[in-house]
């Protein structure tokens, strides 16, 4: 079983869209679904690995769902603490990266009851012996907090594959990670298809399909993964100053040459990166303007060229951070759009289930 990945790569010759999904059939036809897990604010990792995407996604006129997966929060943990403050900061960057809620349906899982509905006759149709060879799933009991593996941690992927089904999306925006995930939804919609088709053959779920991004991984201050959880990345609703004092403090190492070399030196490749992704640029480019500066001098360019880029979006999220009414009002919408396409999507499932 492997996904079909349709890999985008960017057709237009800025450097700022690079890596970036460009559909090239008609953007309209398409239903995205996507979504984050709320335990805290979304940093630079996020923004350039699928944020902006989902934006450029938006902008082409593809009908986008966004889910904030906040039971998918206690797989790893035992209290999902902070839940409501992290959901309404989520929005929040949402918003102030450019998703418009006018366009984009943005909802939290546990407000979609019939979403969840689904996961009951969705459950039927996986064996545990696949739930338990899920490699994301492995990986990610190696790294809980938990001291014993909950059920939910098992069966979230299932849980994954009906905010993707709910919506019939036909693509999904993932990163390698979510692969065995999408996996699992397109079994589930096959398997329910095959079961149960309407009377006359036609089949209630479309089978989603990934969509890959080339967009680089961007690494922390550390020279590692960017990850809340390391302590090595920036917020993007970080002040300039925390911005500088993240960055002063990032890992580098005693050449002062700076060149762009992400195996022997991670830690220097990857501020370097974050400055061209900034300045929309290569980052051999800026490496070679910094030449023998060494790391005070890639520093202060790192700092100046984050906070220059993150200027206009964070002078957006300090204007909607002050009305938390709004942010509410996003998920009250988003929520009944979804609550209207997830009840549809259950009656219909009920209906060709024989009305269970
Ligand atoms: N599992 C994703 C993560 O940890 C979040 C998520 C929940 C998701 N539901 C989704 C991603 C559906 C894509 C599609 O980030």
């Amino acid at each position: 079983m492997t996904a079909e990945i349709i890999t985008i790569t960017a057709t237009a010759p800025d450097a700022a869209a690079a890596g970036a999904p460009v559909l090239t059939d008609d953007p309209t036809a398409h239903r995205v679904l996507t979504g984050d897990r709320p335990t805290g604010p979304l940093h630079l990792g996020h923004y350039f690995g699928t944020l902006r995407n989902r934006v450029l996604l938006q902008d082409q006129g593809v009908d986008m769902f966004v889910v904030v997966a906040d039971y998918q929060v206690i797989t790893d943990r035992d209290i999902a603490d902070r839940l409501a403050e992290h959901t309404e900061s989520l929005v929040l960057d949402y918003l102030a990266a450019g998703l418009d809620p006018e366009r984009a349906t943005i909802f939290a899982h546990s407000a979609v009851p019939a979403l969840n509905q689904l996961l009951l006759p969705f459950l039927s149709l996986v064996s545990v012996a696949e739930l338990s060879r899920n490699p994301t799933v492995k990986d990610e009991i190696a790294h809980s907090r938990q001291s014993a593996v909950s059920g939910l941690m098992f069966t979230y992927p299932v849980h994954q594959a009906a905010d993707i089904l709910f919506c019939k999306a036909d693509l999904v925006p993932v990163g390698q990670d979510q692969l065995p995930h999408l996996e699992v939804a397109r079994t589930v919609a096959r398997r329910f298809n095959e079961r149960y088709p309407h009377a006359d053959g036609s089949v209630v779920f479309p089978l989603p399909q990934a969509l890959l991004s080339d967009a680089p991984m961007l690494l922390g201050t550390d020279g590692g993964k960017m990850s809340k959880s390391r302590g090595n990345a920036i917020p993007l609703g970080a002040t300039e100053d925390e911005t500088a004092r993240i960055i002063r403090a990032a890992r580098t190492d005693a050449d002062r040459h700076i060149d762009y070399d992400p195996v022997d030196r991670p830690g220097v490749a990857g501020l370097v990166l974050l400055a061209a992704l900034c300045q929309d640029r290569a980052p051999e480019a800026v490496a070679e303007e910094i030449g023998d500066g060494g790391a005070a001098a890639l520093k202060r360019t790192v700092t100046e060229s984050v906070n220059e880029y993150l200027r206009p979006m964070r002078a957006r999220r300090a204007e909607l951070a002050a009305d938390r009414g709004h942010l509410r009002q996003v998920l009250h919408d988003g929520a009944e759009r979804a609550n209207a396409v997830a009840d549809a999507t259950l009656a219909e499932v009920r209906e060709v289930m024989g009305a269970i």
